[in-house]
């Protein structure tokens, strides 16, 4: 049983999830494979529907069939033979239907459908809205449905998923912020991360809380800095009308790196609740000192600007190396190196601390650097720790080793739940802890702006794909004798 599997059915209600951008990308190959997973293994409860809603007029059958071939390529369950049963009974839950965001009447349908499904299952006037739209959509969105009595009724909870980018900066975030809240309260607001329903990213507490080993090492005495990569093979992928316009910084530093910072740096929550952990979160991310120019470097692939949908003269990074440091008494004077993009050389989430150097050299030839921890979040995942050990034989040579534990070999191939899973299956139990909420997200911002809205417009430097990233990211350590793990 992988430990997504532990969770007791009986703490998950039944509901009616409704997701919006059904015939979209992320429904296709994320949403709808991770509800098939859950359902494979018992965890959506035998009356929860699932409603798909978008504005292209599509047959319910062709829908099913879509999302079967979803199903197929990209479930971490594949519908083989013995679970075409699971599937089955899974289609017999999933509809879809259409609806034009700003046309009142399609939503008034929406309600009358809603309630047709209730009338035959049991779902407590439970309701769980997947935007999986742009988040510009969001809004209007959540009016209509409030509109039409659907996100404040008297039985049951109702909540509503919020994708990322949460707005265009902080101001923007801001308003949306106030306007949706305006609607709903904050505890109805799921804004989506993927990256935290990552187990690995999820491992990073237990690593820190559950062992006493390591957080005694976990500061400014031993540390001497903290690299973090979330880098990716691949380039835009089609995606080019929002990629355009929300680059790097928006699209990965904004969320998955700062979240990442956070849960590596954060002190420990007296509890696993959600308002604990977010409450240190917040806390580091309000301690990173404001960035300059000087902190930043950012890089676009060659060939960039020849993708469908991208402008001629873009200047939208596709790369950023951010040198940040956290003011507090914990991380003084550790500064920590992080860096995201695409079209790099290989697609890899990594975060290491590097330990400081010995203070006096007992043998020849030990490396600087030679203690480092490093936590691969993807893929490969797992967790190593280098250090020197003795080459056998005469004389006092010494050599890197690492000691490492590996996550499949541990649990198993499938054991790594598809970070959708956990989320869908936490916003159906009402458990935002994985979730951001309103100041977080505006602390995340509050640390991007002065790169978003600089004084000077700050040069963005070609990089050649499949590289490690534009030469010029190695200016961030020009001040000390470190580098890259992976060099430039
Ligand atoms: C998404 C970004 O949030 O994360 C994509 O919008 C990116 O541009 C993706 O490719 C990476 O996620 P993962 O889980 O594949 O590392």
């Amino acid at each position: 049983m992988t430990p997504i599997e532990q969770i007791s059915q009986a703490t998950v209600s039944p509901a009616i999830i409704v997701i919006f951008g059904a015939s979209g990308d992320l429904t296709q190959r994320k949403l709808l494979p991770a509800l098939h997973s859950l359902s494979c293994a018992s965890l959506l409860h035998s009356d929860t529907q699932i409603l798909g809603v978008g504005r292209t007029k599509i047959p319910p059958e062709s829908f099913r069939a879509r999302i079967y071939e979803g199903i197929e390529a990209y479930a971490r369950v594949k519908p083989d033979a013995r679970l075409c049963e699971l599937w089955t009974q899974l289609e017999t839950r999933l509809d879809y239907t259409v609806v034009t965001p700003g046309d009142g009447d399609t939503f008034r349908h929406l309600a009358q459908r809603i309630e047709q499904i209730e009338s035959l299952s049991e779902t407590g006037g439970n309701l769980l809205f997947y935007l999986a739209v742009p988040p510009e959509a969001a809004y209007d969105i959540a009016q209509s449905l409030q509109q039409v009595g659907l996100t404040n009724r008297s039985r049951g909870w109702q909540r509503v998923v919020i994708e990322k980018p949460f707005g265009q900066d902080l101001a923007d975030a801001k308003r949306l912020n106030q306007r949706l809240q305006q609607l709903l309260r904050e505890d109805q607001i799921y804004r989506i991360d993927h990256y935290l329903g990552k187990e690995t990213v999820q491992n990073i507490l237990s690593f820190r809380f559950a062992n006493t080993v390591f957080e005694p090492l976990w500061n400014r005495d031993t540390v001497d800095h903290v690299q973090i990569t979330v880098s990716e093979q691949l380039g835009i992928e089609g995606r080019g009308r929002y990629y355009d316009r929300s680059g790097v910084l928006r699209d990965i530093v904004q969320n998955h790196l700062l979240q990442l910072v956070a849960l590596i740096t954060l002190e420990p929550p007296s509890s696993i609740t959600a308002k604990a952990l977010r409450d240190e979160k917040v806390k580091v991310f309000d301690a990173i000192r404001s960035l300059k120019s000087d902190d930043v470097v950012l890089g676009q692939y060659a060939g960039y600007r020849d993708e469908v949908d991208i402008a001629d003269d873009s200047r939208t990074p596709t790369y950023a190396a951010i040198r940040l440091h956290i003011d507090n008494w914990r991380w003084h004077g550790v500064p920590f190196y992080v860096r995201a993009g695409k079209g790099l050389k290989a697609k890899e989430t990594e975060v290491t601390l590097q330990f400081k150097d010995i203070p006096h050299q007992l043998f020849p030839d030990i490396a600087p650097s030679a203690n480092h921890l490093s936590l691969r979040i993807q893929p490969d995942e797992g967790i190593r720790l280098q250090f020197e050990t003795k080459v056998p034989g005469a004389g006092m040579r010494t050599q890197p080793v690492d000691m490492s534990f590996d996550y499949s070999d541990r649990f198993g191939e499938l054991a790594l739940a598809d970070a959708y899973e956990r989320l869908l299956l936490d916003a159906l139990q009402g458990d935002a802890s994985l979730f951001i909420r309103d100041d977080e997200i505006e602390s995340c911002w509050r640390i991007l702006d002065p790169l978003l809205h600089p004084h000077d417009e700050l040069p963005v430097h070609e990089y050649a794909k499949n590289s490690w990233g534009p030469k010029e990211a190695n200016r961030l350590f020009a001040d000390s004798k470190r580098t890259w793990l992976r060099r430039c």
